[in-house]
């Protein structure tokens, strides 16, 4: 069997963990030939492979990012797009296609499953925001990073007085800023799915240099404060699957606060540091373990399912369940939270 390999979306890092899993387990314990596609979707669109082998898995267990490229190309908003991927896959002699990506990439998988393509996915996503798995790989080593920021910015800003906003990466799920604030002790956390009320933020704030603590205050790029939007930014372009630009949260919320409190504050945005570099242990575990099971889902035929992780146990679920709705902080989760704030 000739089974193809894709990573799409935004990278993260474990995608090369799971690359290297499929290709020991295919071609050691399924006798099978593994072929790369380049950059997401546009690989069997545009008919761009490489070569995929244990050779040149060699050495990318600790390495962040993909060795296959990734690209947010959408083949259903392009003409024919999924005409041309069955015919490349037929050309390149694929029975198989494993598909490791976000919402998005999931999504086309999930399409094309239905359509007969013979997928299987794999979830990633530093956001943590898909349904039907209980962790994505690449939100444990986001989140480390993010907290060792935290930590960094509290010693600065104590010594400074100043308040110090940190933008994380969250475009509609707070997983990021709620795990990494809590973790770093943030006085405030703010995510897309609460919108925030500015004047409570601010009183924060006070209470905080009440007590002799310089105010962390992070904040996930898609929240949104309550007064109707005028304060998130957003660039206006937009990618192939419709998603704005994020990005000016943590700035504009910084000159707020220091207009309305008259404390110094500074925005710190920690933007694709979260995607870069080396994963943790847990997700080269998770992403291992992603991959074993992915390669033996498409050996036993069990097309148009996602890995996903439950517990302790990698199980595999209808694709459709983890792309179909997104995965978000509940009241709940968020509650704990506040009990440190301000
Ligand atoms: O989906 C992961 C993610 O990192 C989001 O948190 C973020 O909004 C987005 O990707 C940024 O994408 P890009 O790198 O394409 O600007």
């Amino acid at each position: 069997m000739r089974v193809g390999v894709l990573t799409g979306g935004g990278d993260c890092p474990g995608l090369n963990a799971v690359i290297r899993a499929v290709v020991r387990r295919g071609v050691r314990d399924h006798g099978f030939e593994l072929v790369g596609f380049r950059d997401g979707w546009r690989g069997p669109l545009e008919g761009l492979t490489m070569e995929l082998g244990v050779a040149q898995c060699r050495g990318i267990l600790p390495r962040g990012g993909t060795i296959l490229g990734s690209s947010r190309t959408n083949p259903f908003s392009i003409e024919n797009g999924v005409a041309r991927i069955t015919e490349n896959l037929a050309a390149a002699g694929v029975d198989a296609l494993i598909a490791i990506g976000g919402e998005d990439t999931l999504g086309v998988a999930t399409k094309l499953a239905d359509l007969g393509v013979q997928v299987v996915g794999v979830p990633k996503t530093i956001d943590n925001d898909l349904s039907g798995t209980d962790f994505t790989f690449g939100f444990d080593t986001a989140v480390n990073i993010a907290t060792e920021a935290i930590d960094r910015l509290h010693t600065t800003a104590e010594s400074h007085h100043r308040v110090l906003v940190v933008e994380v990466m969250g475009r509609h799920a707070g997983w990021i800023a709620l795990h990494a604030g809590m973790a770093g002790g943030a006085s405030s956390v703010l995510i897309p799915e609460v919108p925030f009320d500015i004047e409570a933020v601010c009183a924060g704030v006070e209470r905080r240099f009440a007590t002799q603590y310089a105010p962390i205050i992070v904040v996930s790029e898609g929240a949104v404060p309550v007064e109707g939007g005028d304060m998130s930014v957003v660039s206006g372009q937009k990618d192939a699957f419709g998603h704005v630009r994020l990005g000016g949260i943590g700035d504009r919320l910084a000159s707020e606060i220091e207009h309305r409190t008259g404390k110094e504050a500074r925005a710190v945005v920690l933007g694709h540091v979260q995607r870069g570099g080396t994963p943790t242990a847990f997700d080269r575990w998770l992403a291992t373990r992603f991959g074993l099971q992915a390669i033996d889902a498409v050996a036993e035929g069990d097309f148009g399912t996602m890995m996903a992780l439950r517990g302790t146990d990698i199980v595999r679920v209808p694709l459709a369940e983890g792309t179909g709705e997104l995965k978000l902080v509940s009241a709940a989760e968020y509650a704990e939270a506040q009990v440190f704030f301000g």
